[in-house]
């Protein structure tokens, strides 16, 4: 039995005699939203990853940390279609198998590279992925417009990306990801590039923004305090090639506050992370040869 079907039955207890919705799954946990199942990648001669297990369920915020290189951006584009895994691995889209290619369009996804153009303003930017969809401009607009000041960035739509800050383009980039409404966004170390003070900001604002509108986020970063302080659940990753080592509930109430980060059960469960962490970190670092 998977960590993941424990936690399915923890969390429904005596769910045996209730009757089962139509979002549940035969064993009365909520059905994932996306599931991959023994899913391995491998470039030529590298493996990427191997036998990876991730199942998130409607409206859940899974934070993923793991060791550079241990192919959490592979696991990335694979649920953004943007990659196919190796033949015969398992995807499942709300039960239903599919390839990776069938995820493409059905996610919307901010890579880890900002992808903000130089030569479009901030709301022509923002409405990039609406356009290319077909929406008018006109329209993809007047939703961006109506969004900007929740993003904090009212009153800016007409500057260009090299007037902003880092954390506003940053804004820029997650609001074009939350106006290209999916069933999952993808977020790759959304905040990586960014100075401390800036990151916990950001942090708290897209708690608020993702509780608002109820969306299902896989969030990928390398920084344990942010997989806590963001997470449902933190899914470790071993060393390449990667797998999940350790998948952590993260039982912390919300709405969560900045300070809960110095709270005991924050910083037990960060001891706990970073143990496994630690021991993947040294592994990738004697493979490499050091
Ligand atoms: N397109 C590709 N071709 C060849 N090797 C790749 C490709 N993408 C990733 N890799 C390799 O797969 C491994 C995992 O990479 P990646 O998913 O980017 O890791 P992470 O995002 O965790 O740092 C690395 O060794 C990387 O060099
Ligand atoms: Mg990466």
């Amino acid at each position: 039995m998977t960590l993941v079907d424990r936690d399915f039955q923890g969390a429904t207890g005596d769910a045996g005699a209730k009757k089962l919705t139509p979002a549940q799954d035969a064993a009365g946990g909520e059905r994932p939203l996306i599931e991959l199942r023994q899913v391995s990648k491998t470039f030529g001669t590298v493996k990427a990853l191997q036998d990876l297990e991730v199942s998130i369920r409607p409206g859940e915020l899974v934070t993923v940390v793991g060791p550079s290189g241990c192919g959490k951006s592979t696991l990335f584009n694979i649920l953004a279609g943007l990659e196919e895994p190796d033949p015969g691995n398992i995807l499942r889209l709300k039960g239903d198998s599919s390839t990776a290619s069938d995820l493409l369009g059905k996610v919307s996804f901010m890579p880890q590279r900002d992808l903000l153009l130089p030569w479009r303003n901030v709301i022509d930017n923002a409405i990039l992925a609406l356009e290319i969809e077909g929406m008018p401009r006109a329209e993809a607009r007047k939703l961006a417009m109506d969004m900007l000041p929740e993003f904090g960035l009212a009153g800016f739509e007409a500057q260009y990306p090299n007037q902003l800050s880092g954390g506003m383009r940053q804004r820029v980039a997650l609001m074009r990801t939350f106006l290209f409404k999916r069933d999952l966004m993808l977020l790759d170390e959304p905040f990586g590039a960014l100075d401390a003070l800036t990151r916990t900001m950001m942090q708290r604002w897209l708690l608020d923004v993702w509780q608002k509108h109820k969306r299902t986020v896989l969030f990928i970063t390398h920084d344990v305090d942010e997989a806590i302080f963001l997470g449902d659940r933190v899914l470790v990753m071993t060393a390449r090639p990667g797998r999940v080592k350790l998948e952590q509930v993260v039982e912390l109430p919300r709405p969560r506050k900045a300070d809960i980060v110095t709270s005991p059960e924050f910083i037990a469960l960060k001891k706990t992370l970073l143990e496994a962490i630690e021991e993947e970190s040294m592994k990738s670092f004697q493979v490499a040869g050091h």
